[in-house]
């Protein structure tokens, strides 16, 4: 029952699913949550506000103004302990996508400071169109939450992906989030993000493709179940969510992320290495652009220092060094000898033999693997849901015996 006390928001916007808002409310109110409705003009079309404001015990909010007053958007963000938009059409869910008011919705949208969750129904083209696609992944990346959509029967006869999901999952979806809201409070982690750039001479320099993304969903993911994140990431165009648990230290170098790390982690419980660090920088970073001349070029390169194997040598009984192995070959082989090498409590083994998996894309493929020999392999899913899977893992060992997911 982590629902109970809980405030949160309640928007309905215009589709046929508007109806399930009437048991969503009722369940939510049954749970102990103080639920304020609020509904978009398209919304009413489908169920009264009467019947909200009857199941919420509160007057439903349908416009930015009324006759009588202003209804303050920006208070009702702020008293939020969640925002949850079911259902969610294609039309919201594209103004959420860039940032348009001009309803009460879009108005709390923009400024709720609480996690947001939305629940999506439309009819299977417009689930399916690339442009609803683009905006879900893009409110994704924003840090929402998306309630995945149910598959059945819809309104237009068509059968297929659009239904919005059913109340009873939604709540139990909520109810755990709160709970896990608590699992992590008190814990705090640190995480290696993104590539580094090793300076050749003032424009150049030596890198690779890490996007940052696997890293940011792990911060994300235990930020969102209460730990205080410290996020130390190399240079990466991906946006970081503005969440009160993470802070972030953007470095550039091997260097400057060994340094950072080694500062932060003491105070750490758990650290996760998914940074893509150089092992190698050039010798001697050249202070002038490096001309070209009719001969070839020798580059003298040097180790840089290994952030994981230094953590593991600082590593205190009560503390857990996960690390990440991304392979080309011989895949098991490499992970386990990095898991010994390093002192990691676990390895994450991602492999670029996988379709989707490693670098940059949304989703990665990975295999856990313990000191014990015993080994965890996982379908291909997006990286929140990895990072979700890493993080059950830690959970298990962290508090044994909890009734985590292991
Ligand atoms: O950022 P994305 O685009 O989302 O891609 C994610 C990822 C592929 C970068 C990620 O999933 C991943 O595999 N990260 C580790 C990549 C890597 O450098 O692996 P490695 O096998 O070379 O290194 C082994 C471990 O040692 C890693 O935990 C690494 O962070 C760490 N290491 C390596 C070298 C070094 N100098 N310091 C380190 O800490």
């Amino acid at each position: 029952m982590s629902l109970r006390g809980k405030k949160i928001v309640l928007a309905v916007t215009g589709s046929i699913a508007a109806y399930k808002a009437a048991f969503l409310t009722r369940l939510l109110v049954k749970q102990g949550a103080e639920v304020q409705v609020l509904m978009t003009a398209d919304a009413e079309k489908f169920i009264s506000p009467l019947t909200l404001a009857t199941l919420s015990k509160k007057k439903v909010i349908s416009a930015l103004t009324d006759a009588e007053q202003w209804s303050d958007h920006v208070s009702l963000g702020l008293w939020a302990d969640l925002m949850l938009v079911a259902p969610a059409t294609a039309n919201t869910l594209a103004k959420f996508a860039v940032g348009i008011c001009d309803n009460i919705v879009t108005a709390v949208y923009l400024s709720a400071k609480c996690p947001v969750f939305f629940a999506p129904a439309m009819d299977l083209d417009m689930w399916k169109h690339p442009s609803t696609q683009h905006n879900i992944k893009r409110l994704v990346s924003f840090g929402n939450r998306m309630i995945p959509v149910g598959h059945g029967e819809l309104a237009s006869g068509l059968v297929g992906d659009g239904r919005m999901a059913e109340p009873e999952d939604i709540v139990r979806l909520l109810d755990n989030h709160f709970a896990e809201g608590n699992q992590f409070k008190g814990k705090t982690a640190l995480v290696t993000a993104g590539p580094t750039y090793e300076p050749i001479d003032p424009v150049r320099f030596i890198g690779n493709y890490s996007s940052g993304k696997m890293g940011i969903a792990l911060a994300t993911g235990l930020a969102n179940r209460g730990a205080k994140v410290n996020l130390v990431i190399g240079p990466s165009r991906i946006s970081i969510p503005d969440h009160p648990n993470i802070k972030v230290f953007k470095v550039t170098t091997a260097q400057q992320m060994y340094d950072k790390a080694v500062q932060l982690y003491p105070e750490c419980d758990v650290a996760i290495m998914a940074a893509a660090v150089a092992d190698y920088r050039p010798k001697q970073e050249a202070a002038e652009k490096i001309k070209k001349s009719a001969s070839d070029m020798t580059l003298e390169l040097e180790k840089t220092p290994d952030i994981a194997a230094g953590l593991g040598k600082m590593k205190q009984s009560h503390q857990l060094n996960i690390g990440f192995a991304l392979e080309t070959n011989d895949e098991e082989a490499n992970a386990k000898a990095k898991l010994v090498k390093k002192n990691f409590d676990f390895i994450v083994l991602n492999s670029l033999q996988d379709p989707g998996a490693g670098f940059n894309h949304d989703t990665n493929k990975i295999t856990i693997l313990k000191k014990d020999n015993t080994q965890k392999n996982f379908e291909l899913k997006s990286k929140t849901e990895v990072a979700a899977d890493i993080i059950d893992e830690i959970a298990g060992m962290l508090f044994p015996g909890n009734g985590n997911h292991n």
